[in-house]
């Protein structure tokens, strides 16, 4: 009889254990998620969308290649050659960065940034 009640405590031990382990690892998941993207902030090409380019694209993206993505030139560049447009879903710069022949891919929010910003304008901000 003693023995059988060591070995449920022994079996409790590991559900408990068992048990938190898997909280710990939920929590995990939920603080690595993404913050979500405010549609209805503003979002600002200088402060918000160039960073993008600077870290995903100018390394194609140069002035050998259109639209080319450098600081200081790739508004421009965007304007002039008509990748930004209204509605922004179905504008060439979004187009481009949600086709998945496109690599390397931005992220979910850099896309929504971007969306967001066309959709609001696409100003030089
Ligand atoms: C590994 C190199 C490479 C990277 C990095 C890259 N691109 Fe490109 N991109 C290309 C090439 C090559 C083309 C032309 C062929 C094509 O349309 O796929 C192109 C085409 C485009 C076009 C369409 C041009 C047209 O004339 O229709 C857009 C817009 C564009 N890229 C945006 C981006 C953006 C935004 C990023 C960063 C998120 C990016 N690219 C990153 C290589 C790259």
């Amino acid at each position: 009889m003693n023995q059988k009640l060591k070995r449920i405590r022994q079996i409790l031990v590991v559900l408990v254990l068992l048990a938190s382990i898997g909280g710990l690892s939920s929590c995990e998941k939920y603080s690595f998620a993404p913050p979500a993207v405010d549609k209805n902030a503003t979002w600002h090409f200088q402060t918000d969308i160039q960073p993008i380019f600077t870290a995903n694209c100018v390394t194609c993206h140069d002035n050998s290649r259109t639209p080319t993505l450098l600081d200081g030139k790739s508004y421009l560049s965007l304007k002039k050659g008509g990748f930004i447009s209204l509605p922004a879903e179905s504008s060439k710069l979004y187009l481009k960065m949600t086709s998945s022949d496109h690599s390397p891919r931005s992220t979910d929010t850099e896309k929504l940034k971007v969306l967001y910003w066309i959709t609001q304008g696409a100003l030089n901000n």
